[in-house]
């Protein structure tokens, strides 16, 4: 079955063009018959170009031409199941996707200016030729050549499209300071937003929960949650990143960096000061004013030290442009705010040639004299206007209004999830959103879609209420749905809703270099995995599901059908985790008071106690969560951990008298003291291991999806 669609769309007043249903739409003009993806032969890069690399783009670690094939080609498998052998000529061959870089007419941005992140894709009776602008630009080429196929049911439409992206930063941010993400997970994400074309990661990399100066004391602030997240072992910074394990290290940061480069996304690093800077200020107190989250920039040791920390790490970051943050200061003290950015910019630039940017807070108005070197990224208006503060005034500006906000967990003014309706009708007129609508009801607040000072959009997350608040992976499900169709705005595409919603289910199973649905290959729909124990050989647990996720007994033993778990022992199993949604049931009689691990993987941990208490606890990202409830000892209960949607349940039932409760897991949100809320945390089931530490015996166990 062909499932793309081709149609005719209007854009403003006279201009039609023809497109392809794919996020972003593809602008292609068909001109008869197919291509089936079946009859290729090959991929052929271009040898003359093969190492080039784009030096237009955010990154300074640019892949070459080559380099960028090679991940299509492993893609093109992983997506289509289409194994192509790669080969280097200056000309196609019969059947071959022919890889190359040219210049064609209509490779510009909205404002009209030439963008290497163009690319033309022409398919005739022969095969397929990607022209990149530049390896970039032909690396956005296959993406789309992909979700044709995809849509397309592994068959082309002939004929042949010009496309590029309106603004050339298109992303997201995430506030991974007031909540810890490993490295891997980033990476998966930059995977995500390749597939869409959006090419920004921005890390907002140290913060501090609210230091609400009305409710603490100094002692108090000075042991709020705070954290930077690079690790160096720099003695000049030793003291102020306190928290070893929830870091990202030299070589992971380069490592993060370069694998999300290798898919065309740039991973530009934030760290915050003058403002959110409690963590700086609880490593030197005497820099703090009398909000401890605040630089005393007046102090002589302030600037200085945020240019040491600079210096530091300033040579781990590989993009044209880095964030100091520079958002919420005291209001009494825009001078000192303004020197201290226009130092940081002058200080940025010499020392590494980067450019800097800020979040919109004091404005030409209030009395701010920044630098128009130094571009400002917009979150709200009570902050500044973009358009009449910033732009009128020469600053390019960055659109991040919180019209797209998210805060994990809870937030009494922003929701969890991106809002769809404000992606397809956000600008004022009820037409579709665009990184030039800074406001969604006031179109004197917009420039034209045309103007060059808008250099794109990105949607963020943030963590105010802090580690606890959510679990990793809820991250990605506030974007998982929505995100894709505002990378469709972000890039300039024309895609409707109910073209979205018929594709994007499509789209989404294909996503290479990533399964953040923590999805199970599975022939049944129901189980997925069973531990029945019945019989076989002696170190090998079957899987009596039908999947062969067979597992191996680590110095466990079995009897008459149940699983004896003593002195540290554990069942291996082929699987991590296992996403949204779960059922996950097992029969478990504890024979020892001693705390242990009844499962865990790689995203979570299901314990019996803690050391401490006895209670059942789902411990995920290093935070526990712990019911009020322990397992009966030396009695058999049989247990359900049920994750649906953004919740997480205990079922549990004692077989004795039959009675059933169902419990669920919760985030206690607020900062120390005062409790705001509980909120439902939806946690992966942990998968990799059975037992390790738990003392008692299991039986029955089946995961069905
Ligand atoms: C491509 O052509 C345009 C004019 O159409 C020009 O502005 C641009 O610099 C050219 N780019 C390259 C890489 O040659
Ligand atoms: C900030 O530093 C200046 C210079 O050392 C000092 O005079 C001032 O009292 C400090 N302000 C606060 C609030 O500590
Ligand atoms: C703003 O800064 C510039 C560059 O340093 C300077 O020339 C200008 O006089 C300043 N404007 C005001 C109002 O202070
Ligand atoms: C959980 O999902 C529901 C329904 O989508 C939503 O209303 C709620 O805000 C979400 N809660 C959290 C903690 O994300
Ligand atoms: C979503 O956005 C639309 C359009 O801006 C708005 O009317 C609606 O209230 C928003 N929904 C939520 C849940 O915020
Ligand atoms: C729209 O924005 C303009 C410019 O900021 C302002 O003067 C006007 O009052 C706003 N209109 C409304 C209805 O808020
Ligand atoms: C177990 O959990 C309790 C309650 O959260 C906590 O006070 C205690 O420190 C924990 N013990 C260990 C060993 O983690
Ligand atoms: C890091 O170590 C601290 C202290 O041992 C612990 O509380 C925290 O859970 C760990 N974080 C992670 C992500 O494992
Ligand atoms: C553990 O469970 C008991 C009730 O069984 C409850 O009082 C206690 O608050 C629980 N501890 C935690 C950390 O939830
Ligand atoms: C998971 O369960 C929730 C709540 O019942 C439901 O809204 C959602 O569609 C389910 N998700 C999947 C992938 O089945
Ligand atoms: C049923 O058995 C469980 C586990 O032994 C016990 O906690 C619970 O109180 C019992 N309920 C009734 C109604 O007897
Ligand atoms: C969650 O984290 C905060 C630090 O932000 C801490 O104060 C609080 O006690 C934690 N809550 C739980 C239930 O672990």
């Amino acid at each position: 079955m062909r499932l793309y669609i081709f149609g005719l769309v209007l854009l403003g007043l006279d201009l039609v063009s023809a497109r392809l249903v794919g996020v972003p739409t593809i602008p292609f003009e068909e001109t008869g018959g197919e291509y089936p993806l079946s009859q290729l032969k090959e991929i052929i890069v271009d040898t003359r170009y093969a190492h080039d690399v784009d030096a237009d783009g955010e990154t300074l670690i640019p892949p070459t031409l080559d380099q960028f094939s090679r991940t299509f080609q492993g893609d093109l498998f992983s997506s289509l199941g289409v194994d192509l052998p790669l080969g280097y000529n200056i000309m196609p061959s019969a059947d071959s996707i022919f890889i190359t870089v040219r210049n064609s007419t209509g490779f510009h941005d909205a404002a009209g200016r030439w963008t290497s992140e163009g690319y033309e894709l022409e398919i005739n009776d022969d095969g397929i030729i990607i022209y990149g602008a530049s390896p970039l630009g032909a690396w956005w080429g296959t993406r789309s050549l992909i979700q044709m196929a995809v849509l397309g049911d592994t068959t082309l439409p002939v004929g042949s499209g010009v496309d590029a992206p309106g603004w050339g930063t298109r992303g997201v941010m995430l506030d991974v300071g007031r909540h810890y993400y490993p490295p891997g997970f980033i990476v998966e994400m930059c995977s995500y937003l390749s597939f869409f074309k959006q090419n920004l990661f921005h890390l907002h990399l140290s913060d501090n929960i609210d230091n609400n100066v009305d409710l603490y004391t100094r002692e108090e602030s000075l042991s709020l949650y705070a954290a930077f997240r690079p690790w160096s072992d720099n003695p000049a910074v030793a003291g102020l990143n306190r928290r070893p394990n929830e870091s990202y290290t030299l070589s992971e940061f380069d490592d993060m960096q370069r694998q999300c480069a290798s898919r065309g996304v740039t991973i530009l690093p934030e760290i915050e000061s003058p403002g959110h800077a409690l963590v700086i200020v609880q490593w030197k107190p005497e820099l703090g004013l009398a909000d401890l989250s605040m630089l005393n920039i007046s102090y002589p040791e302030t600037i200085p030290t945020v240019k040491t920390i600079w210096e530091t790490f300033l040579p781990w970051f590989h993009s044209k442009t880095v964030h100091i943050g520079a958002d919420e200061y005291e209001s009494g003290l825009v001078d000192d705010y303004t020197m201290l950015v226009n130092e940081m910019n002058d200080y940025i630039r010499t020392e590494s040639g980067k450019n800097m940017r800020i979040w919109g807070t004091f404005t030409p108005e209030e009395g701010a004299n920044v630098s128009t070197e130094v571009s400002i990224q917009h979150w709200e208006f009570f902050e500044d206007n973009p358009y009449w503060d910033y732009i009128m005034n020469g600053y390019e500006v960055l659109n991040s209004d919180d019209a797209f906000y998210i805060v994990d967990g809870w937030s009494g003014s922003y929701p969890q999830i991106l809002n769809k309706t404000r992606v397809f009708y956000g600008a004022p007129d009820g037409g579709p959103y665009a990184p030039n609508i800074f406001d969604t009801s006031n179109a004197t607040n917009n420039p034209p879609r045309d103007n060059p000072f808008v250099l794109g959009h990105v949607a963020a997350t943030w963590n105010d209420y802090g580690p606890n608040s959510s679990a990793v992976l809820n991250a990605y499900y506030g974007w998982r749905d929505v995100l894709p169709a505002l990378g469709d705005k972000q890039w300039g595409g024309n895609l409707l809703e109910d073209e979205y919603d018929s594709i994007f289910e499509t789209l989404h199973a294909v996503i290479p270099g990533q399964n953040l649905d923590r999805w199970i290959a599975s022939e049944s729909k129901d189980t997925i995995l069973s531990y029945q124990f019945s019989s076989g050989k002696t170190d090998v647990v079957k899987d009596e599901s039908g999947n062969g996720y067979d597992g191996l007994l680590h110095g466990c033993t079995v009897t008459n059908s149940v699983l004896n778990l003593a002195d540290g022992c554990y069942v291996e199993t082929p699987l991590g985790s296992k996403g949204r949604n779960y059922t996950l049931s097992f029969s478990v009689k504890p024979t020892s008071t001693t705390p242990g691990t009844l499962f865990s993987g790689p995203d979570s941990a299901l314990l019996n106690g803690n050391g401490t208490i006895s209670n059942v606890t789902l411990v995920t990202g290093g935070n526990p969560y712990s019911l009020n409830y322990s397992l009966p000892l030396n009695t058999w209960t049989d247990v359900q951990l049920i994750g649906r949607g953004n919740q997480t349940f205990l079922g549990v039932s004692s077989p004795s008298n039959g009675t059933v409760s169902t419990m669920e897991f919760l985030a206690r949100l607020g900062d120390d003291g005062t409790l705001l809320v509980w909120t439902s945390i939806g946690i992966e089931a942990p998968l990799a291991r059975i037992g390790e530490g738990f003392t008692g015996l299991m039986k029955d166990i089946v995961l069905s999806g």
